[in-house]
C-alpha cells in the first residue's frame, strides 16, 4: 500500500482496483462501490485524522450504539463528469450544511466543513476515473455518521465515525413511477426528526412501503401525520404537483426534508416565469384536480431521484392516472437541472463547484 497525505487527509491506496470488473453501460443504482472510502473518527472530544483507505468493511464492537439506539445521519449527492472530463459536484456546501443540521438534532458532534470538504475532494480524486461519463449516470456519493462508541446506556456514544463512500450510480428507478397517498401510517411528526436525514427515518418508512409494492405502487406519498389530509413528500424525495400551470410544493418544515434539489427547482422554474406555489396542499385538491382534468403532472425531486414524473396515484382504493406529457414542466426542469450538473449550460445560480 502506498500513503501520501495532503495537508489534512491521508491517501492509503489499494494494491489492486475492482474498476475492470464493473460494466459501466449498465450501472443500476448504489450497488457498485469504488476503490476507497473516506473514514474519519471522532475520540476524545475532537474528530481527527481523516484518512482515505481501500473500500472494505468496518469492525465495531457489538455494544455500539449505532445498532442499538440508531445514531446515524446520512447525506446524499453527486459528482457529474463533463464532456472535457472535468468533474463536478452540486451544492456540495449545502450537503455538509444539512449534515450537520441532522447531526445536530441527533446529538451527534458536528463535523468541521474542511474535514467535510477536503474529505471528499480528496477521496474523488483518488477514485475519479470511477465517476461514469455515460449519459444519465454519475458518481452517487455518500456521506455518513453514526455513533461508534460503545455501550447499553441509552444516551449518546463518545465516539462517532464520519465515513463517505462511491457508489458509480444509474437512474434511481427503472420505469414509471406510481404511488400510493398514505392514510394510515407517517414519516414524521411535528418536533421529531423528519427533517433530518436519519438513517431510522427511512427504517421506519419500509413496512409501509412494502405494503404499497404489494399492491402495485413504488413509492408512498406521505402526509401529514395529524389528519393525512396535507401532501408532504415522497420515500427519497421531495413533491411536486402542476395544477393548470401552477406549479405546487408543500412548505418545508419540522416534519419534511429541506431537498436541495426541491430548491434548485423551485428557483429555476421562477427562472422560466413559471408560477410557482410553496404552500400547503391537501389531497382532496390533487384528488378533485385529477378528476377535473386540471392535474397535469406530478414529479419528485431528490438527488438520487433527480426528477422522477409520476405516471398515478392511488387513494382510497381508486387509482387516478396522469396524461404522459413529453414536453411537460418535469423534462423542461430536469433538463434545466441537469444541463447545470453536468456543466452543459450557463450556472447563472452559481451552484456548480469544480473539483
Ligand atoms: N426527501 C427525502 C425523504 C429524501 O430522502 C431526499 C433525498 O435526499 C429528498 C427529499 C430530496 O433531497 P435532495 O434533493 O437534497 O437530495
Ligand atoms: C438522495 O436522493 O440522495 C437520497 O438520499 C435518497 C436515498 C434514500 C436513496
Amino acid at each position: 500500500m502506498e500513503t501520501t497525505a495532503n495537508s489534512l487527509v491521508t491517501v492509503e491506496k489499494s494494491k489492486t482496483s475492482k474498476i475492470d470488473q464493473v460494466d459501466f453501460d449498465n450501472l443500476s443504482f448504489g450497488s457498485t462501490f469504488s476503490d476507497h472510502m473516506l473514514v474519519c473518527d471522532y475520540k476524545n472530544g475532537a474528530w481527527e485524522n481523516p484518512k482515505v483507505v481501500p473500500y472494505g468493511p468496518v469492525s465495531l464492537d457489538p455494544s455500539a450504539k449505532i445498532f442499538h439506539y440508531g445514531q446515524s445521519i446520512f447525506e446524499g449527492m453527486k459528482a457529474y463528469k463533463d464532456t472535457e472530463d472535468s468533474t463536478w459536484l452540486f451544492r456540495p456546501l449545502d450537503n455538509h450544511k444539512r449534515l450537520n443540521i441532522s447531526a445536530k438534532r441527533l446529538a451527534i458532534p458536528e463535523i468541521p466543513e474542511n474535514y467535510f470538504m477536503e474529505g471528499l475532494k480528496t477521496l474523488l480524486k483518488v477514485d475519479e476515473k470511477w465517476i461514469p461519463k455515460n449519459e444519465g449516470s454519475s458518481m452517487y456519493i455518500r456521506p455518513f455518521i453514526f455513533a461508534s462508541g460503545n455501550g447499553f446506556h441509552a444516551s449518546p456514544a463518545n465516539e462517532y465515525k464520519f465515513m463517505i463512500c462511491l457508489a458509480p450510480s444509474g437512474a434511481y428507478f427503472s420505469g414509471k413511477v406510481k404511488v400510493l397517498i398514505e392514510e394510515k401510517y407517517s414519516r414524521s411528526a411535528n418536533g421529531g426528526v423528519g427533517f433530518a436525514k436519519a438513517g431510522g427515518n427511512y427504517a421506519g418508512q419500509f413496512y409501509p412501503t412494502q405494503l404499497a409494492v404489494e399492491k402495485g405502487y413504488n413509492q408512498v406519498i406521505w402526509t401529514d401525520d395529524n389528519t393525512h389530509e396535507y401532501i408532504e413528500e415522497a420515500g427519497a424525495m421531495n413533491i411536486f404537483v402542476r395544477i393548470n400551470d401552477t406549479l405546487i410544493t408543500g412548505p418545508t418544515s419540522d416534519r419534511i426534508l429541506d431537498g436541495i434539489t426541491r430548491k434548485s427547482i423551485i428557483e429555476i422554474a421562477k427562472d422560466e416565469n413559471i408560477n410557482v406555489e410553496v404552500r400547503k396542499l391537501t389531497v382532496s385538491e390533487v384528488v378533485t384536480a385529477a378528476k377535473d382534468g386540471s392535474l397535469k403532472e406530478m414529479f419528485g425531486a431528490g438527488t438520487a431521484a433527480v426528477i422522477s414524473p409520476i405516471s398515478g396515484f392511488g387513494y382510497k382504493e381508486t387509482d387516478y392516472d396522469l396524461p404522459e406529457l413529453k414536453e411537460g414542466f418535469a423534462s423542461l426542469l430536469k433538463k434545466r437541472i441537469t444541463d447545470i450538473q453536468y456543466n452543459k449550460a450557463e450556472d447563472k445560480f452559481g451552484w456548480r463547484y469544480k473539483l
